[in-house]
Protein backbone atom coordinates (compact mmCIF):
# COMPACT_ATOMS: atom_id res chain seq x y z
CA UNK A 1 0.00 0.00 0.00
CA UNK A 2 2.70 2.78 0.61
CA UNK A 3 4.91 1.63 -2.33
CA UNK A 4 1.56 2.60 -4.15
CA UNK A 5 1.19 6.00 -2.82
CA UNK A 6 4.67 6.56 -3.59
CA UNK A 7 4.31 5.67 -7.08
CA UNK A 8 1.07 6.89 -7.77
CA UNK A 9 2.01 10.43 -8.72
CA UNK A 10 5.50 9.06 -10.94
CA UNK A 11 3.00 7.21 -12.54
CA UNK A 12 0.84 10.15 -12.97
CA UNK A 13 3.63 12.43 -14.16
CA UNK A 14 4.98 9.92 -16.56
CA UNK A 15 1.33 10.00 -17.75
CA UNK A 16 0.99 13.62 -18.56
CA UNK A 17 4.27 13.24 -20.39
CA UNK A 18 3.03 10.74 -22.62
CA UNK A 19 -0.22 11.91 -23.14
CA UNK A 20 1.79 16.02 -23.89
CA UNK A 21 4.19 13.96 -26.61
CA UNK A 22 1.32 12.60 -28.23
CA UNK A 23 -0.25 15.52 -28.57
CA UNK A 24 2.62 17.81 -29.89
CA UNK A 25 3.74 14.56 -32.85
CA UNK A 26 -0.34 14.98 -33.56
CA UNK A 27 -0.74 18.60 -34.15
CA UNK A 28 -0.75 20.32 -38.05
CA UNK A 29 2.00 21.95 -38.94
CA UNK A 30 3.36 23.65 -42.30
CA UNK A 31 6.55 22.30 -41.80
CA UNK A 32 5.54 18.80 -41.26
CA UNK A 33 7.19 17.16 -44.43
CA UNK A 34 10.43 19.72 -43.89
CA UNK A 35 13.11 16.97 -42.70
CA UNK A 36 11.18 14.12 -44.70
CA UNK A 37 10.11 15.38 -47.88
CA UNK A 38 11.47 18.80 -48.53
CA UNK A 39 10.09 19.50 -52.29
CA UNK A 40 6.57 17.97 -51.85
CA UNK A 41 4.62 20.83 -51.13
CA UNK A 42 6.10 22.18 -54.87
CA UNK A 43 5.71 19.21 -56.93
CA UNK A 44 2.15 18.79 -55.62
CA UNK A 45 1.78 22.39 -56.94
CA UNK A 46 3.77 21.36 -60.76
CA UNK A 47 1.34 18.17 -60.84
CA UNK A 48 -1.90 20.31 -60.33
CA UNK A 49 -1.03 23.31 -62.30
CA UNK A 50 -0.08 21.15 -65.12
CA UNK A 51 -3.83 19.52 -64.53
CA UNK A 52 -5.60 22.76 -64.42
CA UNK A 53 -3.60 23.92 -67.31
CA UNK A 54 -4.77 21.10 -69.29
CA UNK A 55 -8.26 21.36 -68.08
CA UNK A 56 -9.67 24.60 -66.18
CA UNK A 57 -12.74 23.39 -64.94
CA UNK A 58 -10.26 20.86 -63.04
CA UNK A 59 -9.48 23.71 -60.48
CA UNK A 60 -13.51 23.21 -59.35
CA UNK A 61 -13.37 19.57 -59.67
CA UNK A 62 -10.26 19.53 -57.26
CA UNK A 63 -12.37 21.83 -54.64
CA UNK A 64 -15.24 19.55 -54.94
CA UNK A 65 -13.45 16.81 -54.25
CA UNK A 66 -11.16 18.13 -50.70
CA UNK A 67 -14.78 19.10 -49.83
CA UNK A 68 -16.36 15.77 -50.27
CA UNK A 69 -13.56 14.25 -48.53
CA UNK A 70 -13.32 16.64 -45.31
CA UNK A 71 -17.68 16.09 -44.84
CA UNK A 72 -17.32 11.97 -44.49
CA UNK A 73 -14.90 10.96 -41.62
CA UNK A 74 -12.63 14.00 -41.68
CA UNK A 75 -9.80 15.27 -44.63
CA UNK A 76 -8.79 12.07 -44.27
CA UNK A 77 -8.84 10.54 -48.21
CA UNK A 78 -11.87 8.11 -47.45
CA UNK A 79 -13.44 9.54 -50.73
CA UNK A 80 -10.07 8.29 -53.25
CA UNK A 81 -10.62 4.60 -51.94
CA UNK A 82 -12.07 2.22 -54.37
CA UNK A 83 -14.37 -0.41 -54.12
CA UNK A 84 -12.29 -3.84 -52.64
CA UNK A 85 -13.29 -6.38 -50.62
CA UNK A 86 -12.98 -4.68 -47.29
CA UNK A 87 -13.90 -1.33 -48.69
CA UNK A 88 -17.36 -0.13 -50.01
CA UNK A 89 -16.17 2.93 -51.83
CA UNK A 90 -17.92 6.67 -50.79
CA UNK A 91 -17.31 7.33 -55.45
CA UNK A 92 -20.73 5.31 -55.54
CA UNK A 93 -22.58 7.84 -52.79
CA UNK A 94 -25.14 9.77 -54.62
CA UNK A 95 -23.83 13.10 -54.44
CA UNK A 96 -20.34 11.61 -55.75
CA UNK A 97 -21.68 9.39 -58.24
CA UNK A 98 -21.44 10.29 -62.23
CA UNK A 99 -20.49 13.63 -60.73
CA UNK A 100 -17.49 13.89 -59.06
CA UNK A 101 -13.97 14.55 -60.52
CA UNK A 102 -10.45 14.56 -60.34
CA UNK A 103 -9.05 11.71 -58.85
CA UNK A 104 -6.88 10.36 -61.26
CA UNK A 105 -5.36 14.03 -60.99
CA UNK A 106 -4.46 13.19 -57.04
CA UNK A 107 -3.52 9.75 -58.07
CA UNK A 108 -0.61 11.43 -60.71
CA UNK A 109 0.31 13.69 -58.14
CA UNK A 110 0.96 11.21 -55.54
CA UNK A 111 2.94 9.00 -58.18
CA UNK A 112 4.61 12.26 -58.74
CA UNK A 113 5.47 12.30 -55.05
CA UNK A 114 6.16 8.71 -54.26
CA UNK A 115 9.08 8.87 -56.65
CA UNK A 116 10.73 11.32 -54.66
CA UNK A 117 9.94 10.13 -51.06
CA UNK A 118 8.11 7.20 -51.38
CA UNK A 119 6.13 6.21 -48.14
CA UNK A 120 6.22 9.15 -46.73
CA UNK A 121 3.24 11.89 -48.09
CA UNK A 122 -0.21 11.03 -47.20
CA UNK A 123 -2.92 11.30 -50.06
CA UNK A 124 -5.16 13.60 -47.65
CA UNK A 125 -2.48 16.32 -47.21
CA UNK A 126 -2.03 15.90 -50.60
CA UNK A 127 -5.43 16.05 -51.70
CA UNK A 128 -5.80 19.44 -49.29
CA UNK A 129 -2.34 21.05 -50.50
CA UNK A 130 -3.75 20.54 -53.91
CA UNK A 131 -7.29 22.66 -53.04
CA UNK A 132 -5.27 25.13 -51.96
CA UNK A 133 -3.40 25.34 -55.50
CA UNK A 134 -6.38 24.90 -57.39
CA UNK A 135 -7.87 28.22 -55.69
CA UNK A 136 -4.57 29.89 -56.90
CA UNK A 137 -4.31 28.82 -60.12
CA UNK A 138 -8.26 30.72 -61.22
CA UNK A 139 -7.34 33.49 -59.09
CA UNK A 140 -8.63 32.52 -55.84
CA UNK A 141 -7.06 33.23 -52.21
CA UNK A 142 -3.80 31.03 -51.54
CA UNK A 143 -3.62 30.20 -47.49
CA UNK A 144 -1.11 28.06 -45.81
CA UNK A 145 -1.96 24.54 -45.40
CA UNK A 146 -0.72 22.67 -42.75
CA UNK A 147 0.30 19.37 -42.97
CA UNK A 148 0.45 15.78 -41.41
CA UNK A 149 -2.92 14.26 -41.72
CA UNK A 150 -2.90 10.13 -42.14
CA UNK A 151 -5.06 8.72 -44.28
CA UNK A 152 -7.76 6.67 -43.49
CA UNK A 153 -7.76 2.32 -43.30
CA UNK A 154 -11.75 3.17 -43.70
CA UNK A 155 -14.29 4.95 -46.40
CA UNK A 156 -18.05 4.93 -45.65
CA UNK A 157 -20.49 4.57 -48.38
CA UNK A 158 -23.12 5.82 -45.58
CA UNK A 159 -21.59 8.92 -44.41
CA UNK A 160 -20.95 9.99 -48.09
CA UNK A 161 -24.77 9.28 -48.63
CA UNK A 162 -26.18 11.13 -45.40
CA UNK A 163 -23.25 13.55 -44.55
CA UNK A 164 -23.17 15.57 -47.58
CA UNK A 165 -25.09 18.22 -48.26
CA UNK A 166 -28.55 18.03 -50.89
CA UNK A 167 -28.68 20.56 -53.81
CA UNK A 168 -32.32 20.82 -52.63
CA UNK A 169 -31.44 21.11 -49.27
CA UNK A 170 -33.42 23.85 -47.25
CA UNK A 171 -31.07 26.47 -45.26
CA UNK A 172 -31.33 25.09 -41.86
CA UNK A 173 -30.24 21.52 -43.05
CA UNK A 174 -27.92 22.87 -44.98
CA UNK A 175 -26.36 24.97 -41.79
CA UNK A 176 -26.69 22.02 -39.66
CA UNK A 177 -24.60 19.74 -42.04
CA UNK A 178 -21.84 22.05 -41.93
CA UNK A 179 -22.03 23.15 -38.08
CA UNK A 180 -21.73 18.63 -37.68
CA UNK A 181 -18.42 19.83 -39.69
CA UNK A 182 -17.84 22.95 -37.43
CA UNK A 183 -18.14 25.16 -39.73
CA UNK A 184 -20.80 27.91 -38.85
CA UNK A 185 -23.44 29.52 -41.54
CA UNK A 186 -20.96 32.69 -42.13
CA UNK A 187 -17.76 29.83 -43.06
CA UNK A 188 -20.58 27.67 -44.78
CA UNK A 189 -21.69 31.09 -47.13
CA UNK A 190 -17.89 31.66 -47.86
CA UNK A 191 -17.55 27.80 -49.12
CA UNK A 192 -20.37 27.79 -51.10
CA UNK A 193 -18.58 30.68 -52.84
CA UNK A 194 -16.84 28.32 -54.65
CA UNK A 195 -19.81 27.60 -57.05
CA UNK A 196 -17.81 30.73 -58.55
CA UNK A 197 -16.09 28.01 -60.41
CA UNK A 198 -17.11 24.90 -62.10
CA UNK A 199 -19.80 23.04 -63.90
CA UNK A 200 -23.79 21.27 -62.97
CA UNK A 201 -25.70 19.01 -64.44
CA UNK A 202 -29.07 19.64 -65.74
CA UNK A 203 -30.39 16.79 -63.32
CA UNK A 204 -29.25 18.94 -59.76
CA UNK A 205 -30.78 22.52 -61.07
CA UNK A 206 -33.87 20.70 -63.07
CA UNK A 207 -36.66 21.40 -60.84
CA UNK A 208 -35.53 24.44 -60.19
CA UNK A 209 -35.95 26.05 -63.88
CA UNK A 210 -38.81 24.56 -64.46
CA UNK A 211 -40.83 25.48 -61.02
CA UNK A 212 -41.59 28.83 -62.37
CA UNK A 213 -41.02 29.76 -58.15
CA UNK A 214 -40.97 33.42 -57.55
CA UNK A 215 -37.20 32.61 -56.41
CA UNK A 216 -35.53 32.33 -59.86
CA UNK A 217 -35.17 35.13 -62.72
CA UNK A 218 -37.45 34.13 -65.57
CA UNK A 219 -34.68 35.02 -68.42
CA UNK A 220 -32.12 32.85 -66.46
CA UNK A 221 -34.72 29.62 -66.02
CA UNK A 222 -35.89 30.43 -69.58
CA UNK A 223 -32.37 30.45 -70.90
CA UNK A 224 -31.48 27.48 -68.78
CA UNK A 225 -34.40 25.48 -70.04
CA UNK A 226 -32.59 25.23 -73.51
CA UNK A 227 -29.64 23.00 -72.40
CA UNK A 228 -31.74 20.93 -69.91
CA UNK A 229 -34.73 19.84 -71.52
CA UNK A 230 -37.72 18.35 -69.28
CA UNK A 231 -36.89 14.91 -69.68
CA UNK A 232 -33.69 14.32 -71.21
CA UNK A 233 -30.26 15.67 -71.10
CA UNK A 234 -29.32 15.01 -67.45
CA UNK A 235 -26.02 15.10 -68.34
CA UNK A 236 -26.18 18.42 -69.65
CA UNK A 237 -23.45 21.30 -67.98
CA UNK A 238 -24.50 24.44 -67.14
CA UNK A 239 -21.78 27.00 -65.67
CA UNK A 240 -22.32 27.47 -61.87
CA UNK A 241 -21.54 30.73 -62.12
CA UNK A 242 -22.91 32.31 -65.48
CA UNK A 243 -20.74 35.26 -65.27
CA UNK A 244 -17.55 33.97 -65.37
CA UNK A 245 -17.38 30.64 -64.54
CA UNK A 246 -13.54 30.07 -65.00
CA UNK A 247 -12.47 32.76 -62.61
CA UNK A 248 -12.61 33.02 -58.83
CA UNK A 249 -14.77 36.40 -58.04
CA UNK A 250 -17.82 36.98 -56.65
CA UNK A 251 -19.88 37.08 -59.22
CA UNK A 252 -21.75 34.00 -57.69
CA UNK A 253 -22.90 36.27 -54.86
CA UNK A 254 -24.25 39.45 -57.17
CA UNK A 255 -26.11 36.36 -59.14
CA UNK A 256 -27.62 35.22 -56.17
CA UNK A 257 -29.34 39.07 -55.42
CA UNK A 258 -30.86 38.74 -58.94
CA UNK A 259 -31.86 35.63 -58.36
CA UNK A 260 -29.74 33.46 -60.56
CA UNK A 261 -28.31 30.98 -58.53
CA UNK A 262 -28.36 27.72 -60.35
CA UNK A 263 -28.94 25.33 -57.83
CA UNK A 264 -31.62 25.15 -54.89
CA UNK A 265 -28.88 25.70 -52.23
CA UNK A 266 -27.48 27.86 -53.56
CA UNK A 267 -30.60 30.30 -54.02
CA UNK A 268 -31.51 29.38 -50.25
CA UNK A 269 -28.45 31.46 -48.93
CA UNK A 270 -30.31 34.63 -49.94
CA UNK A 271 -33.87 33.70 -49.96
CA UNK A 272 -35.33 36.00 -46.83
CA UNK A 273 -33.39 33.98 -44.47
CA UNK A 274 -30.63 34.34 -42.24
CA UNK A 275 -27.65 34.31 -44.60
CA UNK A 276 -29.16 36.84 -46.65
CA UNK A 277 -26.67 39.74 -44.80
CA UNK A 278 -23.59 37.67 -45.78
CA UNK A 279 -24.12 37.19 -49.37
CA UNK A 280 -25.19 40.56 -49.61
CA UNK A 281 -21.52 41.73 -47.70
CA UNK A 282 -19.72 39.48 -50.06
CA UNK A 283 -21.09 40.71 -53.41
CA UNK A 284 -20.16 43.74 -52.52
CA UNK A 285 -16.59 43.34 -50.91
CA UNK A 286 -14.37 40.69 -52.72
CA UNK A 287 -11.48 40.98 -49.82
CA UNK A 288 -13.65 39.92 -47.32
CA UNK A 289 -14.96 37.29 -48.86
CA UNK A 290 -12.00 36.00 -50.20
CA UNK A 291 -9.82 36.23 -46.23
CA UNK A 292 -13.34 34.30 -45.18
CA UNK A 293 -13.22 31.75 -47.96
CA UNK A 294 -9.30 30.94 -47.15
CA UNK A 295 -10.37 30.91 -43.51
CA UNK A 296 -13.34 28.56 -43.68
CA UNK A 297 -10.98 26.24 -46.03
CA UNK A 298 -8.50 25.82 -43.45
CA UNK A 299 -10.82 25.48 -40.70
CA UNK A 300 -12.92 22.06 -42.97
CA UNK A 301 -9.37 20.85 -43.82
CA UNK A 302 -8.68 20.67 -39.87
CA UNK A 303 -11.54 19.75 -38.21
CA UNK A 304 -11.49 15.64 -37.53
CA UNK A 305 -8.40 14.86 -39.01
CA UNK A 306 -6.36 11.82 -38.28
CA UNK A 307 -2.72 12.35 -37.46
CA UNK A 308 0.45 10.81 -35.41
CA UNK A 309 -0.02 6.80 -35.83
CA UNK A 310 -3.63 6.45 -36.62
CA UNK A 311 -4.48 5.65 -40.02
CA UNK A 312 -2.13 4.48 -42.66
CA UNK A 313 0.65 6.37 -45.29
CA UNK A 314 -1.24 4.54 -48.49
CA UNK A 315 1.48 4.52 -51.72
CA UNK A 316 -1.81 4.46 -54.07
CA UNK A 317 -4.34 7.05 -53.14
CA UNK A 318 -7.15 4.29 -54.53
CA UNK A 319 -6.13 1.62 -52.68
CA UNK A 320 -5.03 0.39 -48.93
CA UNK A 321 -0.97 -0.93 -48.54
C1 LIG B 1 -23.71 24.21 -49.58
C2 LIG B 1 -23.83 22.95 -49.94
C3 LIG B 1 -23.41 22.47 -51.30
C4 LIG B 1 -24.16 21.76 -52.16
C5 LIG B 1 -25.59 21.30 -51.94
C6 LIG B 1 -23.36 21.54 -53.34
C7 LIG B 1 -23.79 20.83 -54.45
C8 LIG B 1 -23.13 20.79 -55.66
C9 LIG B 1 -23.64 20.20 -56.86
C10 LIG B 1 -24.98 19.49 -57.00
C11 LIG B 1 -22.72 20.40 -57.83
C12 LIG B 1 -22.84 19.97 -59.30
C13 LIG B 1 -22.41 18.52 -59.43
C14 LIG B 1 -22.79 17.95 -60.76
O1 LIG B 1 -23.84 18.32 -61.29
O2 LIG B 1 -22.04 17.10 -61.29
C15 LIG B 1 -21.62 21.10 -57.25
C16 LIG B 1 -20.50 21.48 -57.91
C17 LIG B 1 -19.42 22.08 -57.31
N1 LIG B 1 -19.26 22.30 -55.96
FE1 LIG B 1 -20.70 22.25 -54.58
N2 LIG B 1 -22.14 22.10 -53.18
C18 LIG B 1 -22.10 22.67 -51.93
C19 LIG B 1 -21.02 23.29 -51.34
C20 LIG B 1 -19.76 23.32 -51.90
C21 LIG B 1 -18.54 23.65 -51.19
C22 LIG B 1 -18.45 23.93 -49.69
C23 LIG B 1 -17.53 23.59 -52.11
C24 LIG B 1 -16.06 23.81 -51.91
C25 LIG B 1 -15.52 24.53 -50.96
C26 LIG B 1 -18.13 23.27 -53.38
C27 LIG B 1 -17.46 23.21 -54.56
C28 LIG B 1 -18.05 22.89 -55.78
C29 LIG B 1 -17.40 23.09 -57.05
C30 LIG B 1 -16.08 23.80 -57.27
C31 LIG B 1 -18.26 22.56 -58.03
C32 LIG B 1 -18.00 22.43 -59.53
C33 LIG B 1 -17.29 21.10 -59.75
C34 LIG B 1 -16.88 20.80 -61.18
O3 LIG B 1 -17.07 21.60 -62.08
O4 LIG B 1 -16.36 19.69 -61.37
N3 LIG B 1 -19.48 23.07 -53.21
N4 LIG B 1 -21.88 21.32 -55.91
C1 LIG C 1 -44.14 26.63 -65.79
O1 LIG C 1 -44.53 27.44 -66.87
C2 LIG C 1 -44.43 26.80 -68.14
C3 LIG C 1 -44.69 27.83 -69.24
O2 LIG C 1 -45.55 28.81 -68.80
C4 LIG C 1 -45.37 25.61 -68.18
O3 LIG C 1 -45.26 24.93 -69.44
C5 LIG C 1 -45.00 24.64 -67.05
O4 LIG C 1 -45.89 23.57 -66.98
C6 LIG C 1 -44.97 25.37 -65.68
N1 LIG C 1 -44.41 24.46 -64.70
C7 LIG C 1 -44.99 24.27 -63.49
C8 LIG C 1 -44.27 23.30 -62.58
O5 LIG C 1 -45.99 24.80 -63.12
C1 LIG D 1 -14.59 45.48 -47.09
O1 LIG D 1 -14.72 45.29 -45.69
C2 LIG D 1 -13.57 45.70 -44.94
C3 LIG D 1 -13.72 45.29 -43.48
O2 LIG D 1 -15.04 45.03 -43.11
C4 LIG D 1 -13.40 47.21 -45.12
O3 LIG D 1 -12.25 47.63 -44.41
C5 LIG D 1 -13.23 47.50 -46.60
O4 LIG D 1 -13.16 48.90 -46.80
C6 LIG D 1 -14.39 46.93 -47.40
N1 LIG D 1 -14.15 47.11 -48.83
C7 LIG D 1 -15.09 47.49 -49.67
C8 LIG D 1 -14.69 47.58 -51.10
O5 LIG D 1 -16.24 47.76 -49.31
Amino acid sequence: MSSYNTFAPILFLLLILITNNTQSEAQLSTTFYDGTCPNALHTIRTSIRTAISRERRMAASILRLHFHDCFVQGCDASILLDDSPTIVSEKNAFPNKGSLRGYEVIEAAKSEVEKLCPGVVSCADILTAAARDASVMVGGPSWSVKLGRRDSTTASLDLANTGLPSFKAPLDSLISTFNDNGLSPRDMVALSGAHTIGQAQCFSFRDRIYANGSDIDAGFASTHRHRCPINEGNENLAALDLVTPNSFDYNYFKNLIQKKGLLESDQVLFSGGSTDSIVREYSKNTSNFKSDFAAAMVKMSEFRTITGQEGVIRSICGALP
